[in-house]
């Protein structure tokens, strides 16, 4: 069986472990390898190596493997999960310069933010490998006496994981690691632009130990997959990254079957800098949080509200910044904005402009000449909420400026969506800070930082940006049910 075609020869001798890199689908341990659809490389728009298109039948094979083997894995005590999470967590840094070449590859991002993705995915497998030995139930005092009740907690079942292709690595590992930790087995839909990453973590899961069905991977088209995925009795949770329209369809089609369910959905995250923000500070957030992933992140800045007094001093520090930044393929040195991920994803960041500058916005950054993959990072004052880049999540590096006078603005504007995600908002008054905080409709704020990814905080939305949590000490919740066990007779 060969698990490689003659297009990914290149990936395949820039590794220094060519055989993580597979074109093939794991269903019950078998690789199962076919060329039905091709997978491009986004720098290039060429074809980078192709993938299996799985059906139905081959759906059905892969629940029914993860169902056979959670008999075996949930009977394993919490401490031998651990362990073996940990040692693909050790895996998975012994080999993160190759895991970060093929996420460049097939995503596009700059290879050390590729390399940032494969320690922030490494970082729930570990979170997670300890937590498992946490999962605590509690006794209840009993009315009634002569009984005890105990909450147990058990797993909740085989598991379905769509993934999207922004972060083909740690969404992987947000929704698998607890999963594993809680005694679920898994069979994992990654997005067909992004196959790769899944199929490598795979192999590494392997080498670590953990036994054949427990984790399962189609590659293909979503529709067929996703559908028999939703339809099927066996599979007890789906947890899905991706946008609230694919969100809200995925739920339609889990209701007769009462799954529970994780969604991580879309946003349009405010990012406030108030008068007495730090401007350095205020600055160095707005470019993480805006242009990390190219601006292809669901927490990213999408909307960037700045109070009068200050605007203009921002607005001159940040476009000197976004002028400065490298634009390149990811695998060039220095990159710091690779390509899009595909021409839909172009055509919906030029459609935002063309709108915004017809609608009065001004560019503040200087326009370069770029090959078709990539789009020109920049930002735009004189944003207005009728713009489409006001109530639509663009995606991609485009900074908006929102001009505001005062706090009860601001706050009107950052919660006049049906999104809520991430807030960010920048002030050194620390009873606005408390204040603002509180107020904003966002699962996840950050206060005076660019940053809210980490393992160890919950993250998830309000409103339409989903369902649940993932990470931290909610993160493994999401994959365990409650038995209560009333014990009589004592
Ligand atoms: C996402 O964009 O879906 C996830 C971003 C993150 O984990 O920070």
């Amino acid at each position: 069986m060969t698990l490689h075609s003659a297009f990914a020869a290149d990936i395949r001798d820039s590794l220094s472990d060519p055989d993580l890199f597979r074109e093939a689908a794991l269903i019950d341990g078998a690789w199962i390898a076919r060329a039905d659809m091709e997978v491009s490389n986004p720098a290039t728009g060429g074809a980078l190596g192709h993938m299996p298109d799985c059906t139905a039948d081959e759906t059905t094979q892969a629940i029914a493997a993860a169902e056979a083997a959670m008999v075996e894995w949930k009977k394993k005590t919490h401490a031998e999960r651990a362990d073996l999470l940990m040692a693909w967590y050790q895996l998975m840094l012994d080999h993160a310069d190759d895991l970060a070449l093929i996420l460049t590859a097939e995503q596009g991002k700059p290879l050390a933010e590729a390399k940032g993705e494969i320690l922030y995915g490494a970082s729930f497998m570990r979170w997670f490998a300890e937590e498992a030995r946490r999962i605590n139930g509690h006794i209840i005092p009993s009315p009634v006496p002569g009984k005890k009740i105990f909450a147990m907690k058990e797993p909740v079942g085989v598991c379905a994981i769509i993934t999207p292709w922004n972060f083909p690595n740690a969404m992987i590992t947000r929704k698998v690691a607890p999963g594993l930790a809680a005694g679920c087995t898994m069979v994992i839909k990654p997005s067909d632009f992004t196959p790769y990453s899944a199929l490598a973590l795979c192999v590494l899961a392997e080498r670590a130990g953990i036994p054949k069905g427990v984790l399962n991977v189609l590659t293909g088209r979503p529709e067929e997959i996703g559908a028999t995925l939703t339809a099927s009795p066996v599979v007890r949770k789906l947890s899905f990254t991706g946008s609230t329209r694919v969100g809200a369809l995925l739920a339609e089609q889990c209701a007769p079957t009462l799954k529970k369910m994780s969604l991580e959905l879309g946003g349009n995250a405010p990012f406030i800098v108030f008068d007495d923000a730090d401007l350095d500070a205020a600055v160095e957030g707005a470019m993480a949080s805006k242009f990390r992933n190219g601006g292809q992140t669901c927490v990213c800045a999408n909307r960037i509200l700045v109070q009068s007094g200050i605007h203009d001093a921002f607005v001159a520090v940040l476009a000197a910044r976004v002028d400065a930044l490298k634009v390149a393929a990811g695998t060039e040195a220095g990159a710091e904005i690779g390509p899009m991920i595909n021409a839909a994803a172009l055509e919906k960041i030029s459609a935002h402009v063309e709108d915004a500058l017809a609608r009065g916005a001004t560019r503040a950054t200087a326009s370069r000449d770029l090959p078709e993959q990539f789009a020109d990072p920049m930002v735009l004052t004189g944003a207005t909420p009728e713009m489409r880049l006001a109530s639509e999540e663009t995606f991609g590096p485009v900074a908006p400026i929102f001009r505001f006078e005062t706090e009860e603005e601001a706050l009107a504007i950052a919660n006049g969506t049906p999104f809520g995600l991430a807030a960010y908002f920048y002030t050194t008054d620390m009873a606005r800070a408390f204040r603002f905080g509180e107020a904003l409709e966002a699962g996840l704020v950050g206060l005076n930082t660019g940053a809210v990814s980490h393992a160890e905080a919950p993250f998830g939305g309000v409103k339409s940006s989903g369902l649940g949590r993932e990470g931290a000490q909610e993160g493994i919740e999401e994959y365990l049910e409650t038995k209560a066990f009333h014990f009589a007779g004592l």
